[in-house]
């Protein structure tokens, strides 16, 4: 087993890109097909080998928890119906990973958020992931993105976060890294919050998935917030890079943006169409949906 044993998912968010309906579910369980968002999220921290996943969460959240606890009476339902395949799936989920959750009582920002992991966390070096993307490994045998993460950390037991190539146009709605090539990697100099397009150092944008050593701690004490008023992990991960202690890597993974309405979408419609059980009439139906659009 490798040297990271947890993984942290800020879910403390408040959704508004998704209201009216995260009014009173939590966007993390807006459903992909029949699964909530983060099951797909936390399933990915699970076949990267790590058992237990800190989850910063908010008020009115507590449907997540939930959805990983054990539900006796309707485990009873099931089993008096003889619906042992659905039993089964349940009981899968609820011993996936060991959920901790603790409680951001001020959405501070994601900065804010990974460092009220600390106290379960401690010095370790720890996985962070964002619940909005959604990263599915290509072929059942290409590790997911974070098992690529944990590999290049294990290598060179330094902070290491996944980026990808965007659009101009698009940097502003991410954090945006400058680097230097190298053998497998990119050694980072600079990490800069939605800069204007102009002002961009690069076009490489985090998604999301990061592997952090429990120095970045050290940086998330007393930071003053940065970017809209927010304590931005960005400005944490800045301070690793200046000390030549951050890389990044390019990833492997079918990445959906499941914060943002079409993604969302479309997730569902990729998704769906690798689905056991709907997967081949929905491909029908598509079809001759697109016979009929302009
Ligand atoms: C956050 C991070 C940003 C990152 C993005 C990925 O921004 O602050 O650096 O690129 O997630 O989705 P948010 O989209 O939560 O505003």
């Amino acid at each position: 087993m490798g040297s990271i044993k947890k993984a942290l998912i800020p879910t403390a968010g408040l959704g508004t890109r998704f209201l009216p309906i995260t009014s009173s579910v939590p966007k993390e369980m807006l459903p992909i097909v029949d699964e909530p968002l983060l099951l797909h999220v936390v399933r990915e921290v699970a076949m990267a080998g790590i058992e237990d996943v800190v989850l910063i969460t908010g008020r009115r959240k507590t449907a997540i928890e939930d959805f990983f606890d054990r539900h006796v009476e309707l485990e009873e339902a099931l089993e008096r119906s003889g619906k042992q395949d659905l039993l089964e799936r349940l009981n899968e989920i609820r011993n996936m990973v060991n959920i901790i959750s603790i409680r951001q009582k001020q959405a501070l920002g994601l900065g804010h958020a990974v460092y009220m992991g600390k106290p379960v966390i401690g010095n370790e070096p720890f996985a962070v992931l964002l619940g909005d993307e959604l990263m599915l490994p290509p072929t059942p045998e290409t590790p997911t993105v974070t098992k690529q993460l944990c590999d290049t950390y294990e290598e060179t037991q330094i902070s290491t976060v996944a980026i990808m190539e965007v659009a101009k146009s698009e940097v502003s709605k991410y954090g945006i890294i400058a680097g230097k090539k190298e053998d497998k990697w990119i050694r980072v100099h600079d990490v800069v919050e939605k800069p204007d397009a102009d002002q961009a150092p690069s076009s490489w944008a985090l998604p999301g998935r990061y592997v952090f050593s429990g120095e970045i701690f050290s940086h998330l004490e007393n930071l003053p917030p940065g970017r809209n008023g927010e304590i931005q992990l960005t400005d944490a991960m800045c301070k690793l890079a200046q000390d030549n202690k951050l890389l990044a890597r390019f990833f492997d993974g079918l990445r959906y943006d499941a914060g943002d309405k079409l993604g969302y979408l479309i997730a569902n419609i990729e998704i769906g169409l690798q689905h056991p059980q709907i997967g081949e009439s929905l491909r029908q139906y598509l079809k001759q949906l697109s016979g009929k659009l302009k």
